[in-house]
C-alpha cells in the first residue's frame, strides 16, 4: 500500500518535473547558447503567450455565450459579432504572428563566416570535416568544438538514409537528404558543452546517434584545431601492445589513425578519440572500460552499427586496444 502511494504521488510528480528538466541543460532549445536558438526561443515564447491570450478569449466568449443562452441577439448585433470575432481579430492576430515568424528568418539565413564545417550523417554516427579559410581539411567524428561568437557555416549530407543534425542550445535543425547538401549557420553565444541529436528516424540506433559541442574562446579553438589536424602522437612504449593489437586484427581497414598504419575511411577517425568526452557517438563515456565493452559488444550497445563485435579477442588484447585508444590525445 505505501509502496503504491509513493509510486503513484512519483508518477504524478513526474510530467511536471519532465517539464521543468526539459527547460535547462546541455540539449534545451529553451536555454539557448546560440544566436538561432535565441530567435527560436523568442519565436516559441511569442507564439505560446499570444496562444495563451487567445485561448483566454476564447474562454471568455464561450462563458459568455453559455451565460446568454435563450435570450435573444438582434440581427445586427449577432453580425457584427460573427465579423469581428469570427473574422477580423483572428486574421489582425494570425497575420501578426506571421510577420513576426516571416521577420526573423532572413536573420537566421544570413550568411556563415570563413570556417565551414561539414557534417555527414553516417549509420549511426557524424563524419566531421573541419575546413579551416585557407588550411588543409581536418577530419574527426562525433564531437565538435566551436568557437565562441563566430558563424560557422555547416554543410550537411548523408550517403545512407535520411537523418537530421540538430543542436537545439545552438539552432534549429537541418535535415541531411541523400543525393544533396543542405547548409545550416550556427552562431554560439556563449562558452560551455551542449549535447546535439540526430532528429530523424534512421534504424535501429536513431536514439544513440548523438554528438557532443564544445563551445570554447576563439583562442582556444585555433589551438585546438592545430592538435586536431595533427597526426596522433608516438606511441607510448606500454600502449605498444594495443596499437600492435588493433593493427593485427584488422581495425585499421575501418578506422584511421593518422600517424600509423591505420586508413581505413569506414568507420569514424579515431586520430585523437581520447580527447572526445564520449564514445559511440555520445552515448557512453570515454573511459578504458567503456571501449573495451565497446569493441567487444558492440552489436548490443549500438544494434545495427556496421561495426561487428570483436568479443572473441581475448580479453586482454580488448583491454589493450582500448588502452592505447586513451593515449590519442
Ligand atoms: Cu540518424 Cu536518426
Amino acid at each position: 500500500m505505501e509502496q503504491r502511494t509513493v509510486t503513484g504521488r512519483a508518477m504524478r510528480a513526474m510530467p511536471l518535473a519532465g517539464l521543468l528538466t526539459g527547460c535547462g541543460g546541455v540539449q534545451s532549445a529553451l536555454d539557448p547558447a546560440g544566436f538561432e536558438a535565441e530567435q527560436v526561443a523568442r519565436l516559441f515564447w511569442a507564439m505560446l503567450i499570444a496562444s495563451g491570450v487567445i485561448w483566454v478569449l476564447v474562454l471568455g466568449l464561450a462563458s459568455y455565450a453559455a451565460r446568454r443562452r435563450g435570450q435573444p441577439w438582434s440581427q445586427q448585433g449577432a453580425s457584427r459579432l460573427i465579423v469581428w470575432a469570427g473574422a477580423v481579430v483572428p486574421t489582425l492576430l494570425l497575420a501578426v504572428l506571421l510577420f513576426y515568424g516571416l521577420r526573423l528568418m532572413p536573420e537566421l539565413r544570413a550568411p556563415g563566416g570563413p570556417l565551414r564545417v561539414h557534417v555527414e550523417g553516417e549509420q549511426f554516427w557524424w563524419r566531421v570535416r573541419y575546413h579551416p579559410p585557407g588550411g588543409a581539411p581536418v577530419e574527426s567524428a562525433n564531437a565538435l568544438v566551436l568557437p565562441v561568437g563566430q558563424r560557422v557555416e555547416f554543410s550537411l549530407s548523408t550517403r545512407d538514409v535520411i537523418h537530421s543534425f540538430w543542436v537545439p542550445a545552438l539552432g534549429g535543425k537541418m535535415d541531411m537528404i541523400p543525393g544533396r547538401t543542405n547548409r545550416l549557420v550556427l552562431e554560439p553565444t556563449r562558452t560551455g558543452e551542449f549535447r546535439g541529436a540526430c532528429a530523424e528516424l534512421c534504424g535501429a540506433s536513431h536514439a544513440l546517434m548523438a554528438f557532443t559541442v564544445r563551445v570554447v574562446e576563439p583562442a582556444e579553438f585555433e589551438a585546438w584545431l592545430a592538435r586536431e589536424a595533427a597526426p596522433a602522437a608516438a606511441v607510448e612504449p606500454a600502449a605498444q601492445a594495443g596499437e600492435a593489437a588493433f593493427l593485427a586484427n584488422g581495425c585499421g581497414a575501418c578506422h584511421s589513425v593518422r600517424g600509423t598504419a591505420a586508413r581505413g575511411d569506414i568507420g569514424p577517425d579515431l586520430t585523437h578519440l581520447a580527447s572526445r568526452p564520449t564514445i559511440g557517438a555520445g552515448i557512453l563515456e570515454n573511459s578504458a572500460e567503456n571501449r573495451a565493452a565497446f569493441i567487444a559488444r558492440v552489436d548490443q550497445i549500438k544494434p545495427s552499427a556496421r561495426m561487428p563485435a570483436y568479443g572473441t579477442l581475448p580479453e586482454t588484447e580488448i583491454a589493450a586496444i582500448a588502452a592505447w585508444l586513451g593515449t590519442l590525445r
